[in-house]
Order: structure tokens, then C-alpha cells, then sequence
């Protein structure tokens, strides 16, 4: 069910590509009137598309219970909630458990207070004053050195989807830190990266070309515009085993994403799950 979101996501923006998704967006908007619905003006941190919008959250809904345990006792940390994508599924879900969104993009995290925290109080979003080259150029504390607004030990899962692909070396190395801080023990971390595998092997066969190709080589990284570093960042799998290592979080595995064009994967980004342990 995953597979056509995962492969419009990853496919590059063609004509044909963007008639498909004007019909699904018609038919999902039929099939789920209900559903809160973010104005596709404002969408522009994934694909401006309701059928993507909702193929991905449930997506995740499922990455969320078989990799990170999520069950409705969970309490959640959601870094770079952006419109929810990840978080409405959640809506009803949550027993016992807790979510808190966060995110520097204040008119998101006031759509998400209007939209999903009306419809379940459980689910608490909360605007973060940091800078991003990309998505808050104008914040005013830096990535590398801000503090999350958690207490220590308090989360069973920290989630940063598509976030560390938009975020420099030394802002990463301090967000993990903050979630090894912000977690369990036991807890899970459940984030996202452009990841080149220190083994090409790990990829299995590829069937497409790939929708990023990274041209532009930084200190320590890759990036796809030469204009603005934080627009997609690429890393190696050395350097982000390495940043999990220092910040006491253990690596369990990584999904590979589909956005190389290999024809095995789970999502379109290489998911990588960590524990504290
Ligand atoms: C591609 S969007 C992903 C949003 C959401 N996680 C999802 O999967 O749909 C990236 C999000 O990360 C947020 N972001 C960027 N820099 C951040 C930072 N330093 N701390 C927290 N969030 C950040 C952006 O504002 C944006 O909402």
C-alpha cells in the first residue's frame, strides 16, 4: 500500500507524475472528508499532495509499532513535526501515552494545534526558535547548541522524520545527544537520513535512477544545492554510526529508502533505528 506513495515521492516531478497525484488527491479527499487536511500551500516540506500526506502517515503509523514498539501507552517525541504528516494516525490512539511535536515553523505548529490537538488533547505541539537555512532562516538559536524542551529520561520513543536531512554536522551531533538525554533507557530513536552505505552491497539491485545524486561535496558531507546546504543533506553510513556512537545511542539497524532507486526498501528515506541503552 506503501509502494505508490513511496514510488511518486521518489520519482522525479514529471508531468504524468503530477496528474496521478491530482486524481489520488481527489479520491483520498472523497474517501476522507473528515480528515484535517493542511492547505497544499503548505506543504512544501514533502510532496504538496493530500494522498501522499495520508499514504505516509500511515505508513509510519506502522514503522512507529514494528520497529519503534509504539503501542498506546507510548510517550512520543516528535522532532521537526512539521504538519503532522507523521502525527494524525495518532489521533484516538494514544491511552495512557503522550505526544509532543515540535518544530521552528511556527505557522505549522499552529495548524497542527488548530487541526489535530482539537481533535485529540493528547497530541501537544510546541513552536522551537531555532535557525534553519532552509525551513526557519530567520531563527534565532542555533541547532548545534540548543536545548530541547524535555526532561531527561521521559520518552519511550524520540522520532526526527526527515529533519537530519536538512541539518549540518555539528547540529546533528547535538539533537542526538538531546535525544539520548530526552530518552528512556530502553527507549527507541526513529530518525531519517541520505545515507551512502559504507558497503554498496547493503542497497540490493537497483532498478531506477536515483531522485537525488548529491553533487555538491561539503566538509564531512554532501548536499544537493550548491545554493542552500540545508535544502537536502547527504552522509555517509561511517559518520552517522560514529555521530550515534558518541551521543550513547546504539544503532540497531538501517531500512535503506527507495530514493536511490533500489528495487528492496521499506520507505523512501533510509530510516535508522537506535536504542538507549
Ligand atoms: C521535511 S520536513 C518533515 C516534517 C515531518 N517530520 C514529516 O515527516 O512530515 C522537515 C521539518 O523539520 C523542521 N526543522 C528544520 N530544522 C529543525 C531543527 N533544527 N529542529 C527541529 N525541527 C527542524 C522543519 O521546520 C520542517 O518542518
Amino acid at each position: 500500500m506503501n509502494r505508490y506513495s513511496t514510488f511518486l515521492e521518489s520519482s522525479r516531478p514529471t508531468r504524468l507524475a503530477r496528474l496521478a497525484l491530482k486524481v489520488a488527491d481527489g479520491y483520498i479527499s472523497l474517501r476522507h472528508p473528515r480528515q484535517p487536511w493542511p492547505p497544499l500551500t503548505m506543504m512544501y516540506e514533502g510532496p504538496s499532495s493530500r494522498w501522499v500526506y495520508h499514504r505516509n502517515g500511515l505508513a509510519y503509523l506502522d514503522h512507529l509499532k514494528e520497529l519503534a514498539g509504539l503501542t498506546p501507552a507510548s510517550r512520543i517525541f516528535d522532532i521537526g513535526c512539521g504538519l503532522g504528516r507523521k502525527t494524525w494516525p495518532l489521533a484516538g490512539y494514544l491511552e495512557t501515552g503522550e505526544y509532543l511535536g515540535v518544530d521552528p515553523r511556527e505557522e505549522a505548529v499552529e495548524w497542527c494545534r488548530r487541526s489535530l490537538s482539537s481533535r485529540d488533547r493528547k497530541l501537544k505541539f510546541r513552536h522551537i526558535d531555532v535557525q534553519n537555512g532552509y525551513y526557519a532562516p530567520n531563527g534565532s538559536h542555533d541547532a548545534a547548541a540548543i536545548t530541547l524542551p524535555a526532561d531527561d529520561d521521559r520518552y519511550d520513543i524520540v522520532m526526527a522524520n526527515s529533519v537530519f536531512t536538512h541539518m549540518l554536522p555539528g547540529e546533528i551531533a547535538n539533537y542526538l545527544g538531546e535525544c539520548s538525554r530526552i530518552l528512556a533507557p530502553g527507549g527507541r530513536l526513529l530518525c531519517t537520513f541520505f545515507m551512502s552505505p559504507d558497503s554498496p552491497a547493503a542497497l540490493g539491485p537497483i532498478s531506477a535512477s536515483p531522485r537525488y545524486t548529491f553533487p555538491y561535496e561539503r566538509d564531512g558531507y554532501r548536499v544537493q544545492h550548491d545554493n542552500c546546504d540545508e535544502h537536502v543533506v547527504n552522509y555517509r553510513e561511517s559518520d552517522v554510526r560514529e555521530m550515534c556512537d558518541s551521543a550513547g545511542i546504539r544503532l540497531l539497524d538501517i531500512k535503506w529508502g527507495s530514493w536511490r532507486g533500489n528495487a528492496r526498501y521499506l520507505d523512501f528515506q533510509d530510516i535508522v533505528l537506535g536504542e538507549k541503552p
